[in-house]
């Protein structure tokens, strides 16, 4: 039979490498409920109504979801990103707002893989309902900076944009569309057949004749109405205020539908330029409603696990992680003192493992040299029948002391220090 392998575009974290996850993870719900967001658990599988919000003429939606009939007869499809699930979820438990949600885990986008580009990855995200104010995404962005920083990304930059709202925005894309329509023959092939359904895809395209016919296409900070010029406005003041560095782009669209006045993308300087993006969000005042809920306004951002992750490797900032073993417990009179001593100093808050299968002495101090542990805990039937245990320090070498058992775990955290 032919090796079971993991489909492409997915990849397993094994515990020697997992660490750093774990520290990824830990260090955004520190940060994140440091400021008022809650864990919040949402399917990885919905119906698929709940996505096509996100946008019909996004990657996203049209190329990119994984999508099933399941046995009952529903379309489902694998969540490709958080939003939409907590909008979902916010309609149907009705919270009091403000209301603050902090929710992460796997997303699902049929893209090409490569480095930094996943088809299943993984994300961290906020969202933050019921206020309309500024400050609000100056808070979010923060965070996602406070964030990076804390885990000690360094290249990075921080992108801001308006997109102007149902007000300005519409004027805009038809000036916007007005002006790609003279350069239709110029557009990449792809945007050439797609221009009307929404012109404001050509201004994300990556492709080189996209980029050359956008640079003198309108801009949408230029024709902003009052209102989102003035949010705009004092979300720039904000981060100002907060000394959180920044660039306005004025090109930055993202690449999902639901977005409203501020959007932005946290740019890994270190990274490939077409998976840069380590994380990005922005506000989406029309979602709820558009999802059926009633009129709130919300902000959110999403950060890729992965990316970060790559970021951290390319500063060689990566962290280590897991602590390492206190203790290896290596019996060689049976393996019943293995198994009572593990439990017993386990119980007492040290981290301590052991062998099994009645190995060898000499394969039960390899197995303790591999575990990373400090010290190794030996029993020998000489210790057993004394109801004495040897204790030895793995890392600096160096003579196997024999303490009364009795006086095990003050021996073993004196010497942990
Ligand atoms: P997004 O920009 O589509 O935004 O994804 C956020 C981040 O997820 C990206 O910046 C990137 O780090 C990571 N990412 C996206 N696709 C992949 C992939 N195929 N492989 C690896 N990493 C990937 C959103 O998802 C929005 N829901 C963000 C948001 C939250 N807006 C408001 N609230």
């Amino acid at each position: 039979m032919a090796e079971l392998r993991n489909i492409p575009g997915t990849f397993d974290v094994v515990p020697a490498e997992s660490g750093p996850w774990e520290v990824v993870v830990a260090t955004f719900a520190q940060v994140v409920e440091a400021a008022g967001y809650g864990l919040l658990l949402t399917p990885t599988f919905e119906d698929i109504s709940v996505f096509k919000r996100i946008g019909d003429s996004t990657d996203v939606v049209r190329k990119e979801m994984y999508d099933f009939v399941d046995k009952g007869n529903r379309h489902i499809a694998l969540r490709p990103e958080l939003t939409a699930s907590v909008v979902r979820a916010f309609i149907q438990h009705r919270p009091a707002t403000p209301w603050k949600a902090w929710t992460g885990g796997s997303q699902f986008r049929y893209e090409k893989p490569q480095a930094g580009r996943f088809r299943e990855f993984h994300q961290l995200d906020i969202e933050a309902f019921g206020s309309a104010d500024p400050d609000l995404d100056v808070e979010v962005i923060a965070l996602g900076w406070e964030y990076l920083r804390a885990l000690g990304v360094t290249q990075v930059e921080l992108l801001v944009n308006s997109l102007g709202d149902g007000k300005c925005r519409p004027a805009y894309r038809q000036l916007l569309l007005d002006y790609l329509l003279q350069h239709r023959g110029e557009l990449c092939d792809e945007h050439r057949a797609r221009l009307e359904e929404n012109p404001l895809r050509v201004l994300d395209c990556k492709k080189a004749p996209c980029r050359a016919v956008v640079e003198d296409a309108p801009r949408q900070l230029d024709h902003l109405c009052d209102e989102c010029a003035a949010h705009f406005a004092r979300v720039e003041e904000g981060l100002l205020a907060l000394a959180v560095p920044y660039s306005v782009d004025p090109l930055l669209v993202r690449g999902l539908d639901y977005y409203t006045r501020t959007a932005f993308e946290y740019a890994g300087r270190g990274l490939e330029s077409a998976q840069n993006a380590l994380g990005g969000g922005g506000r989406y005042d029309g979602l709820v409603e558009a999802m059926g809920g009633p009129d709130t306004p919300a902000v959110g951002l999403a950060l890729g696990i992965e990316r970060i992750l790559l970021a951290l490797e390319a500063e060689n900032t990566l962290p280590s992680g897991r602590a390492a073993l206190d203790a290896f417990v290596v019996d060689f009179a049976g393996g019943a003192n293995a198994r009572d001593l593990t439990a017993r100093l386990r119980a007492s808050g040290l981290r301590v493992d052991r062998a099994f299968d009645g190995r060898s002495p000499k394969a039960q101090f390899k197995a303790a040299d591999r575990s990373g542990a400090r010290l190794a805990v030996v029993v020998g039937p000489d210790e057993a029948a004394a109801g004495k245990v040897g204790v030895k320090d793995l890392k600096s070498g160096g003579d196997q002391l024999t303490v009364a058992m009795e006086d095990l775990v003050e021996e073993l955290r004196r010497r942990l220090g």
